[in-house]
């Protein structure tokens, strides 16, 4: 195989308790690449549509990650990358992260696979650093893998796969105005009191035990941040009228995406989510801002080869 085809999905990260550790994989967007063998050594960037985005392969989220896979596998030939880009970067739904994880995951099919997703992830988290100024695989670990996911830990990384229940259905807005991951961390106090961390890795630790056990009902008592929340929300306009909207038409609970704008919210069944979406949507038109809103299902694939 010389060519391969593929959609790299948008992620939600923290989830609302989980910051830089939760992540889950979205089914309804995502961007397309292309990634080719190429007989001369190295690795280019020949074509970026959908988004004004460097061709500089240093300078490029995907070019950052594709180096650091190159650098470690030295192969005898060379790859080009096409990026269709369709999710808008700082939109707060890992858009870098596709890009990042969507190169390195090209090449190593490309290559026989010899690469787990871990390293996979490993090799992702360069070009991630490069837009967010931090390493986290909160996004890349989601959209390599599928489902929710659980960074562990980043030194020595491991990723933890946690089980999805079957009807649950994210809904996601998107205002349309830009939240620079980088400033979004800024910030965040460095140190936060013992009584908000107490209640936050109870929720991380009632949130996980929901996810296995399919408990809705204490999936949606553990979509609650108090750390973060309190101070990022304040970047985002109508976020108290999103929440609460979405919360009176039965979603299980409601967040930031990742550094935001976006703003998801969990629901059981898809009816629910359909339900939500409209109530969300309603509730927001009262603002200026313009807005993208979808439902989708959680993407249990991750990257995936089309054709
Ligand atoms: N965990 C990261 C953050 C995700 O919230 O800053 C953003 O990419």
């Amino acid at each position: 195989m010389n060519e391969i085809k593929l959609f790299s999905p948008a992620t939600v990260a923290n989830v609302s308790c989980g910051f830089d550790v939760l992540g889950f994989c979205l089914e309804a967007i995502g961007d397309e690449m292309v990634i080719r063998k190429t007989a001369n050594k190295g690795v280019k960037i020949t074509k970026i549509e959908g988004y004004d985005l460097p061709f500089e392969v240093k300078k490029n989220v995907a070019g950052v990650s594709a180096l650091a896979l190159y650098e470690a596998a030295n192969p005898d030939f060379g790859f080009e990358i096409e990026i269709y880009k369709k999710i808008k970067p700082g939109s707060g739904v890992g858009s870098s992260s596709a890009s990042a994880a969507g190169s390195v995951y090209g090449m190593n099919v490309l290559l026989g696979s010899p690469y787990t997703p871990l390293e996979l992830t490993s090799f992702a988290i360069k070009g991630e650093a490069l837009a967010s100024k931090s390493e986290h695989a909160d996004n890349i670990a989601p959209a390599l893998y599928g489902g929710f996911t659980l960074v562990k830990s980043l030194e020595p990384l491991e990723i933890l796969q946690i089980p999805t229940p079957d009807d649950l259905f994210a809904v996601v807005i998107h205002p349309q105005i830009e939240i620079k991951t980088a400033d979004a961390r800024k910030i965040l106090p460095k140190e936060i009191p013992l009584k908000n961390a107490i209640t936050q890795w109870s929720n991380v630790g009632s949130l996980i035990h929901g996810l296995h056990t399919n408990d809705y009902e204490l999936i949606s008592r553990s979509l609650e941040d108090v750390v973060v929340e309190p101070f990022r929300s304040q970047l985002i306009p109508g976020f108290e009228s999103i929440k609460k909207a979405a919360l009176e038409y039965g979603a299980l609970g409601t967040g930031i995406s990742g550094s935001g704008p976006s703003v998801f919210s969990l629901c059981k069944s898809q009816t629910t989510a359909i339900k939500v979406e409209k109530a969300i949507r309603k509730a927001y038109s009262k603002y200026t801002i313009p807005f993208e809103i979808y439902v989708s299902k959680i993407n249990m694939d991750g990257i995936k080869k089309l054709n």
